[in-house]
Order: C-alpha cells, then sequence, then structure tokens
C-alpha cells in the first residue's frame, strides 16, 4: 500500500506570497516575529482587495445598479466564508466588526447593559487581554455586578480547580475567556469552561483573536455562545473583524450602534430594527476589508489549519529549546505541548525594551510590553516581557537569529 506523507507546511515557499520579507531592515534580512500583535499580508490577499476595488467597489445592500450589486456579492460571499471558517450555523449570526475588541464590547454592552445586575458575577481569566477584560470589567461596575477572575497557575494555566470559589455566593452569568492566551500561549480549556458556564445557567464569550488564524476553530463544537476575532491577525487586512452569537441570543438583543443600514423603519415617534446581522452593522461597513477577510481565509484554509497549528507548535518546542541556552533567560508559560506559537521571556537585568531595541538593529522584530495584559503581568511579577510570535511564513532560521541575538544583547548589555 502506499504511503501517503502527510501534508506539512512550506514556510520557506509561503514566505514567497509576502513581498514585505524581499527588503533588507538595518541591511539585515527581515526576521518578522511579531505575529501575534499583527500578521503579514500575502500577495493574493493584497490582489483580492485591488481587484475588488478596481472592478467591483460601490457601497452594499442599497443600489440596484451593477457595481453596487457585484460589490453586495462579493462582501456577504465573505460573510459565507466566514461562516464556514468557524463552522456557524447561519451566516445571519456572522456580524462584521472593526476587529475583536468591537465584537467584545459590542457583547459586554448590549447583552451586558440589559442582562446583568446586582448580584451577578461576570467571571474573565488571569490571562485574559484587555479586550475581553475590561470591557466585562466596566460593564459589571455599570450594574453593580461583581467582576472576578480565574487565576492561574505558576505555569500560566487556568486553575479549574478553584471554579466553585469563583462561583462562590452569587449568579454567574458570564463566563469570558480566551482560546488562546496572547502574552503566553496557553491553549485554554474552553470546552471545559463552556460546560460549566452552561451547567450555571451563564453565557460564555470566547476570544478567538489568537486561536482562528492558528488553528480549526468549530463553534458549534465548542458550544459557546459568542466567539470573536480579527482579519488583521489571519494575513487579512485590518479595519474588520467578525463576532458570531447564537442567533436566539443575538435576536434578543438589542443593537450597539444606530444609525443607517441597521433599521426596518424610522418613524419620528419610533425606530424599529432590522433583521440579523444588519441589525449590528450601522452604518457603511468596511467593505473591501471583508473582501480581503474572505481572501485570507481562502489562503490560510488552502494551507490548512492543522498544518498551521502543527507547524507553530513545533517551532514554540524549538524555540523554548534554544531559548533555554541564553544565560539568565526566565521563560513564561506552559511546556511546548500545552502552548501555541507564542513565547514570553525576560532577559534578566535588561529591560525588554532595550532587548527589542538592540534585536531590531538585526532584523529582528519582537514586541516588549505588557501585550495588553496588565493583570498577567502583575501576576507574573514583572511590568513587561519580550514576546516571539510564529506564524504560517516563520522559518527556523529567525528562531536561530533570534537566540544569536539575544546572545549579542547580553554582551552588548551585559
Ligand atoms: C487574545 C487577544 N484578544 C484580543 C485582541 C484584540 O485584537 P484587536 O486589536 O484586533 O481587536 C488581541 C490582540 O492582540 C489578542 O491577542
Amino acid at each position: 500500500m502506499a504511503v501517503t506523507a502527510k501534508p506539512g507546511l512550506d514556510a520557506a515557499k509561503l514566505r514567497t506570497d509576502f513581498a514585505i520579507f524581499e527588503q533588507l531592515i538595518h541591511g539585515k534580512p527581515l526576521s518578522y516575529l511579531d505575529s501575534a500583535s499583527s500578521t503579514q499580508k500575502p500577495r493574493q490577499v493584497l490582489d483580492t482587495i485591488r481587484w475588488f476595488y478596481e472592478t467591483s467597489y460601490a457601497n452594499v445592500h442599497r443600489g440596484v445598479y451593477e457595481l453596487s450589486q457585484r460589490a453586495t456579492t462579493a462582501y456577504e460571499g465573505a460573510r459565507e466564508k466566514v461562516r464556514v471558517f468557524v463552522n456557524a450555523p447561519s451566516a445571519r449570526e456572522i456580524i462584521f466588526t472593526r476587529q475583536a475588541t468591537e465584537g467584545l464590547n459590542l457583547v459586554a454592552y448590549a447583552w451586558g447593559l440589559v442582562n446583568l445586575g446586582p448580584g451577578d458575577i461576570v467571571v474573565a481569566t488571569e490571562l485574559e487581554h484587555h479586550s475581553n477584560f475590561v470591557p466585562w470589567q466596566y460593564i459589571a461596575n455599570r450594574v453593580g455586578a461583581d467582576f472576578r477572575l480565574i487565576p492561574i497557575d505558576d505555569q500560566g494555566e487556568l486553575r479549574l480547580d478553584v471554579l466553585d470559589e469563583v462561583a462562590a455566593g452569587g449568579e454567574v452569568k458570564v463566563v469570558a475567556a480566551g482560546l488562546v492566551s496572547n502574552s503566553l500561549g496557553t491553549i485554554n480549556p474552553i470546552e471545559d469552561l463552556v460546560s460549566w458556564a452552561h451547567e450555571l445557567g451563564a453565557i460564555t464569550v470566547i476570544d478567538a483573536a489568537q486561536a482562528a488564524p492558528h488553528r480549526p476553530v468549530d463553534v458549534q463544537a465548542l458550544d459557546c455562545d459568542f466567539l470573536a476575532f480579527s482579519s488583521h491577525k489571519l494575513c487579512g487586512p485590518t479595519g474588520v473583524g467578525a463576532l458570531w452569537g447564537r442567533a436566539e441570543l443575538l435576536e434578543a438583543m438589542e443593537p450597539f450602534n444606530l444609525g443607517g443600514h441597521m433599521i426596518r423603519s424610522v418613524k419620528p415617534e419610533k425606530t424599529t430594527w432590522g433583521d440579523l446581522p444588519y441589525k449590528f452593522e450601522a452604518g457603511t461597513q468596511p467593505i473591501a476589508e471583508a473582501v480581503g477577510f474572505g481572501a485570507a481565509i481562502d489562503y490560510i484554509s488552502a494551507v490548512g489549519l492543522e498544518a498551521i497549528e502543527e507547524y507553530e507548535h513545533e517551532l514554540a518546542a524549538y524555540a523554548l529549546e534554544r531559548l533555554a541556552d541564553v544565560p539568565r533567560l526566565r521563560l513564561f508559560g506552559p511546556p511546548a505541548e500545552r502552548r501555541a506559537g507564542i513565547v514570553s521571556f525576560d532577559l534578566e537585568g535588561v529591560h525588554p525594551h532595550d532587548v527589542a531595541q538592540v534585536l531590531d538593529w538585526e532584523g529582528i522584530a519582537i514586541r516588549a510590553g505588557h501585550h495588553c495584559c496588565q493583570p498577567l503581568m502583575a501576576r507574573l511579577g514583572v511590568a513587561a516581557t519580550n514576546r516571539a510570535s510564529f506564524y504560517l511564513y516563520t522559518v527556523r532560521d529567525e528562531i536561530d537569529r533570534l537566540v544569536d541575538g539575544l546572545h549579542k544583547v547580553r554582551k552588548v548589555l551585559g
């Protein structure tokens, strides 16, 4: 019997789709290790956006003329791509937003303000990005609900053993959690959190900003209630993202933004709302961006989400192994088998910004800061970390250069 090789991922080949890597930075090849922050864009996505503007651009939905119909078809086609991408039951449940942050705010405001009150508990996690933390903290404060956190252990993994304590003395109404931590790369046990939340009668709001670009995400398998992510982290343009929500919840919710597009009828005495998803899409939408988002989904789907996940996992394991050789380097987060392609570290005695600055001279781009996770930084006992993050175009040589660069930082800065 013929043995078929498992389709792998050829990062060096994929890299040629990204014109940005053709240049030198400070005279050195670019080593871009900041994909958790935002990803680079392949020609296929850029070409689609250009093609759309040059052949099919107009405002959507309102026009009877040919161009508007073409634009509407492309825009709604992108929505269908998002639906398939997260395996949502219906495209009515896919709302285009500006990014994950707006999707999470939409749920916090439109669902939270109406459904939360004194005595209720809103649960987030110590790993949360500010985008799925601050909106819930703010809305909980506004309505008099309790805002509580699921703590992490010393490896940066959620402590499910204390869930009963977290829920004690009130009614948990919302559990807000990320699938993958942007700071530590921790892959969270979302299915367990969802079943816990549902046993308590709470809804679950899942931040998939660091998951959807890197691993298959299936809202029906997760059984969650809302899930948000951004296009720019999956090879698509900035300015657009998606929120998926269960139709029955979205239908019962008040709108978030008000204005054009989202209404059924407007009279001086009363305005009624349009159907899903338009009730939540007020104003002219990021039309070309949504089309580019669809092209990015096509691109990463053709590469294969399983292949991306496996490849990044190998990169993370390699990076953890190599970084362990750098003197006085503290690594944060779980072991390779339980993390995505993100590594955070601290070079003892050197400020993370100085580390990133010296690496920049070598053409290596990594992030230094709190990564929009100040409560997590406080838990780790640091103000900031350095973070290297990988994607489908990352090659091992970039990790080797990072490690060489860190040795150089040690020499230059002690
Ligand atoms: C886990 C996580 N959630 C939310 C966000 C916010 O994404 P955006 O700025 O695209 O809304 C980020 C961005 O870094 C993130 O990493």
